[in-house]
């Protein structure tokens, strides 16, 4: 796994991490990890199975087991399209919690470490750098203020037909955040050596730009 080159893309929630890592990962020709999505894949699935979020054995057995398809943009469970189901806010919050248990999070490693593959993978989440990916060639940890973050969301949510509530989905992202932050295993923050990327005042295409001028350092030194 260690000579396939991997870029890490840690950060809070709606800071731009999939955007950007999607980006990044589209310019280089690499593989792309949305970690996220199997976290809350594993919340779907409990919840699907009539499982309590914090029952740690039977989630992280199901976890481990889990029957996922990535196929281009969608994503299948059990053979069935949840590609939108997995996004919702309450899937969110189901992630996070699932997320907390160490043995859920032990179980998900080695399917992360399968996307490690030639030429190179973008791999995003909260603990890529930290823990599932240690010896990446770049880390970027990318984040925004909760404003900016909220405003994203809610604009993402619109643009989905929704009818976002702005200050609802602050207070969801700051308490996700904070679980995410305050959890004994693998919380969120930023590594030492991942070089930060504060998007705050920060379009996309700048966020990306900044991405791949790093990587070509990195390949330089
Ligand atoms: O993956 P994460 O939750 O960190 O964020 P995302 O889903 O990539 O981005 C959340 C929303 O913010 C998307 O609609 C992005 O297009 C938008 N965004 C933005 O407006 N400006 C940025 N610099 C980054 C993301
Ligand atoms: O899109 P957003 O940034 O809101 O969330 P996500 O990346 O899809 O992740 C959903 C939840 O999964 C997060 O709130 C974290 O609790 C958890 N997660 C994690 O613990 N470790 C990762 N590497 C990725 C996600």
């Amino acid at each position: 796994m260690s000579f396939v080159p991997v870029i890490t893309i840690d950060g809070p929630s709606a800071s731009g991490k999939g955007t950007v890592a999607q980006r990044v990962a589209a310019a280089l020709g690499f593989h792309y990890l949305d970690s996220g999505a199997l976290y809350r894949l594993t919340a779907l699935a409990a919840e699907r199975r009539g499982l309590r979020w914090r029952d740690e054995l039977e989630v992280a057995q199901l976890a481990g087991d889990l029957d996922v398809v990535f196929d281009g943009a969608a994503v299948l469970l059990e053979g069935d399209n949840v590609t939108e189901a997995i996004r919702s806010e309450t899937v969110g919050i189901g992630a996070s919690i699932v997320a907390a248990l160490p043995a859920v999070r032990s179980a998900l490693l080695a399917r992360q470490h399968a996307f490690a593959e030639v030429p190179g993978l973008v791999a995003d989440g909260r603990d890529m750098g930290s823990v599932v990916f240690p010896d990446a060639r770049l880390k970027v940890f990318l984040t925004a203020s909760a404003e900016a973050r909220a405003e994203r969301r809610c604009k993402q949510l619109s643009a989905a037909g929704e009818q976002p509530d702005l200050a609802a989905i602050t207070a969801d992202l700051e308490s996700r955040d904070e679980r995410d932050r305050s959890r004994a295993v693998a919380p969120l923050q930023q590594w030492p050596d991942a070089l930060l990327l504060d998007t705050t005042n920060m379009g996309i295409d700048e966020a990306v730009e900044q991405v791949l001028r790093w990587w070509k350092d990195v390949l330089s030194a």
